[in-house]
């Protein structure tokens, strides 16, 4: 275990790739939605670098349809990070090389995921137990990788008695790895947990790597916070991007200017939840795209009242039309003031319990 961390290090050491990317805020990979519409518009809003969701490696290998989709991005969405799972580091030697042809601006290794399919199969944040296997897949991926940066997405370690964050960061960055991010949770904690960002700023004084801080940024004062807190390099945004891309524009503002600003209107909402729906019918279709569109909607609309009516008759739609007009139908009734004061806890603690959420359930 300590071999492959001490014997690489002289090595890899030089040969580390930094990233290069213009800005702070990365979007968080995430299954199901960090799809080509949402890093469009991402990007649009001011997001520093975008990811995929997690691919598997082998099914890159295997061209499976379903990975060989999720993996490949448009020009214009550039700059975008790829995440790969797995854990035979042959594979990743391999699938890494086909990779490198699309010429993402990083290849992240997914040492994170908690979900007992992954980590019963020694994937995902099973890997930060198993220190050997973990780094040979790093060394793997930088070994084919040429001069795109690999970085790796670690949590904390399985619970808070073992917390083993920064020692695996170690062999990442011994093996090869440019950058960590640190999702500041343990494996058994849920999302609702406050996250550690104690780890974050121990990581970036300790670890000799470009370190993103991940965890509960939910508007564009906690990216600040963050940052201010832990000195990590760049920040990484999950839930707090659903239906908020405005969180990476009031950002950059902030730091470019030192201006605060409001929250978008409805008008602006309304008007970048058509664009963000428009992408989505474009890329999935008619009938794919129904779901995706109505978890969108609910996001981008989740902090103005009726969100409750606006969800008992969104749900049942089935034609893209009825989709677009509903959007309209619920702004005008929104500008109109038509829906009483609603309490948002809720429907708060819903989103950051549950992620994707209906309301009716
Ligand atoms: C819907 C959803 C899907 C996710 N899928 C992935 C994934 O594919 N790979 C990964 O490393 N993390 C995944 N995550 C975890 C996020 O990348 C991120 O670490 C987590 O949401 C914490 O950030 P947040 O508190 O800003 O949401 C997912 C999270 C959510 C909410």
């Amino acid at each position: 275990m300590e071999r492959i961390g001490i014997e690489e290090s002289v090595e890899t050491k030089t040969l580390t790739k930094k990233l290069n990317i213009e800005g702070k805020l990365i979007t968080a990979p995430m299954a199901e939605v960090t799809d080509s519409p949402f890093r469009i518009i991402s990007k649009k809003f001011g997001a520093a670098m975008t990811f995929t969701q997690m691919v598997s490696a082998e099914g890159i290998l295997k061209n499976n349809f379903n990975s060989l989709r999720f993996l490949t991005f448009a020009r214009e969405e550039r700059p975008v990070a790829v995440q790969i799972l797995g854990n035979d580091p042959g594979i990743f030697r391999e699938t890494v090389k086909e990779i490198v042809k699309f010429k993402p601006a990083m290849i992240d290794l997914n040492a994170g995921c908690p979900v007992t399919k992954v980590t019963s199969k020694k994937m995902g944040s099973a890997l930060m137990s198993e220190r050997s296997l973990f780094g040979e897949i790093v060394k793997a991926m930088s070994d084919s990788a040429g001069d795109i940066p690999i970085s790796v997405k670690l949590r904390l370690g399985p619970n808070k008695n073992v917390i083993n964050v920064i020692e695996n960061a170690k062999v990442a960055v011994d093996n090869g790895a440019g950058v960590v991010s640190i999702h500041a949770r343990t494996q058994d904690e849920e999302y609702e947990i406050e996250p550690h960002w104690e780890w974050i700023a121990k990581a970036k004084k300790e670890i000799d790597a470009q370190i993103v801080g991940n965890g509960s940024i939910f508007n564009y004062k906690d990216a600040k916070r963050m940052i201010s807190e832990t000195g990590c390099d760049f920040v990484m945004v999950g839930r707090g991007a659903l239906g908020n891309p405005f969180l990476f524009s009031r950002f950059n503002k902030l730091m470019d200017s030192g201006v605060e600003t409001e929250e978008p209107s409805i008008a602006i909402v309304k008007e970048t939840l058509l664009e963000h729906l428009k992408l989505i019918f474009r890329e999935y279709g008619a009938i794919l795209g129904l779901d995706k569109a109505k978890k969108n909607i609910i996001w981008y609309f989740k902090r103005f009242d009726g969100i409750d009516f606006l969800i008992v008759n969104l749900i049942p739609l089935k034609e893209e039309n009825d989709i677009f007009s509903l959007v309209e139908i619920h702004a005008e009734k929104l500008f109109d003031g038509f829906y009483k004061k609603s309490d948002k806890t809720l429907i708060d603690k819903k989103f950051k319990e549950r992620i994707v959420f209906w309301l009716l359930n």
